[in-house]
């Protein structure tokens, strides 16, 4: 049984991984649909007035209202529940990924490469807004090898990534951040054509990194990533699928590419995993790597919190506080679009692009402002993007 995870390289799941997998969904969708306005209106009917009485203003920011709402049972249960969907989906990945590692590590080893490639350098030092932690509560991390040719992490990875969006990311496929990134690209820069070299930083198993591969047959798709075992899998997975990518391990912040190499350069959800020294010196390597007139675009996720209410901060405070997602609350608060000018790009822009496909109907194309009443823009993500 497939249970819907359906490519050649993902983990089938048994029956009762299955089971489980559809439990989680239906627990997702809980949280969100019914956990959530309850902890919302916590704050709001409770919270924030308790708060005012206290402090003699009302509350602006999640920081004001944090030890208050800690102090609440309800919010207290929201949190854990948050927190366990998270590592069952984690261990319901892990059991089938597990029960199949010895046939996927032969299907990596049984990959020939007539397309594209597969260089690792095993010296790279992983940087340590990576090392100091295990990402999003994944065990091991991106990085963690515990045999010859491990590609654990890389399956772990991919088998998770729908269930963690609720299969609103492109299902099985999870390449919604790819189209979403070439719809930007075709909106903003429609006299950039067909790129002849791409490159995708942070392209972990390749989920975004194929697309470029379909939208663009003739161009040179290359992506990097720093874990070695996302790499072994992304590269096994792109054969399987008929697309050739180029894939290294390297840091985004320095590669060995020549200047100028590429026609555009990108980045899907990588950039929250760095701290701001790192995004200034990936945006100096975007210029580096980039042609005259070459475009830099990386999208994010929808999180500014100059653009959220108190409740929709809080809900960004657990990916980083909980979720072991500390730079995105660093991230949401960075003027991207003024460091792109400071690392010498032109045309600089930053905002929300709807995602494709897009899962809110009449919704589309690149808008700059936030939800409506500081609401999260579901649906969509955040770019910033700029010509060299
Ligand atoms: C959440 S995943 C995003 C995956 C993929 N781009 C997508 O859209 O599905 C973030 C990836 O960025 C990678 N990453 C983080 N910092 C990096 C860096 N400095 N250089 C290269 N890759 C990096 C991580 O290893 C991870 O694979």
């Amino acid at each position: 049984m497939t249970g819907g995870r359906e490519h050649p390289m993902l983990p089938a799941t048994n029956h009762d991984e299955y089971a489980q997998t559809r439990f989680l969904l239906t627990f997702k969708n809980y949280i969100q649909n019914e956990l959530d306005p309850l902890d919302k209106e916590l704050v709001e009917k409770v919270v924030k007035p308790a708060y005012e009485q206290q402090a003699g203003r009302p509350a602006q920011a999640s920081k004001d209202v944090r030890k208050l709402m800690e102090a609440e049972p309800f919010h207290q249960f929201w949190l854990s529940s948050l927190r366990h969907q998270q590592d069952l989906m984690w261990d319901n990945v892990a059991d089938s990924v597990d029960r199949q590692l010895d046939e996927l590590q032969e299907k990596f080893h049984r990959t020939e490469t007539p397309l594209g490639n597969l260089r690792l350098n095993p010296d790279m030092e992983i940087p340590s807004y990576i090392s100091a932690f295990d990402n999003h509560r994944m065990p091991g991390s991106y990085y963690t090898e515990l045999a010859d040719d491990d590609l654990r992490a890389g399956a772990l990875f991919d088998g998770a990534a729908a269930l963690y969006h609720v299969n609103r990311n492109g299902g099985t496929m999870n390449d919604a951040r790819g189209w979403t990134m070439i719809d930007h690209i075709e909106t903003r820069f429609p006299d950039l054509g067909a790129p002849r070299r791409v490159l995708d930083m942070g392209c972990c198993v390749g989920q975004s990194t194929l697309t470029y591969c379909e939208k663009w047959p003739d161009a040179e798709v290359y992506g990097i990533d720093i874990g070695a075992p996302l790499l072994r899998y992304a590269h096994a997975r792109s054969e399987r699928l008929g697309r050739a990518v180029h894939y290294s391990q390297q840091n985004a912040e320095t590669t060995d590419f020549d200047d100028g190499f590429f026609d555009l350069v990108v980045s899907t959800a990588a950039i929250h995993e760095t701290n701001r020294p790192a995004t200034q010196r990936i945006f100096d390597e975007c210029h580096r790597l980039l042609r005259p007139g070459g475009v830099m675009a990386h999208l994010e996720v929808p999180v500014r919190y100059a653009d959220l209410g108190v409740w929709e901060q809080i809900r960004a405070d657990w990916e980083s506080q909980v979720n072991n997602e500390p730079y995105i609350a660093g991230m949401a608060r960075l003027d991207l679009a003024a460091m792109a000018e400071k690392s010498g790009f032109r045309d600089v822009a930053a905002g929300y692009h709807w995602q494709v496909p897009g899962f809110i109907p009449g919704r589309s194309g690149f808008e700059t402002e936030g939800g409506p009443n500081g609401t999260l823009k579901i649906g969509s993500w955040y770019m910033v993007s700029a010509v060299r």
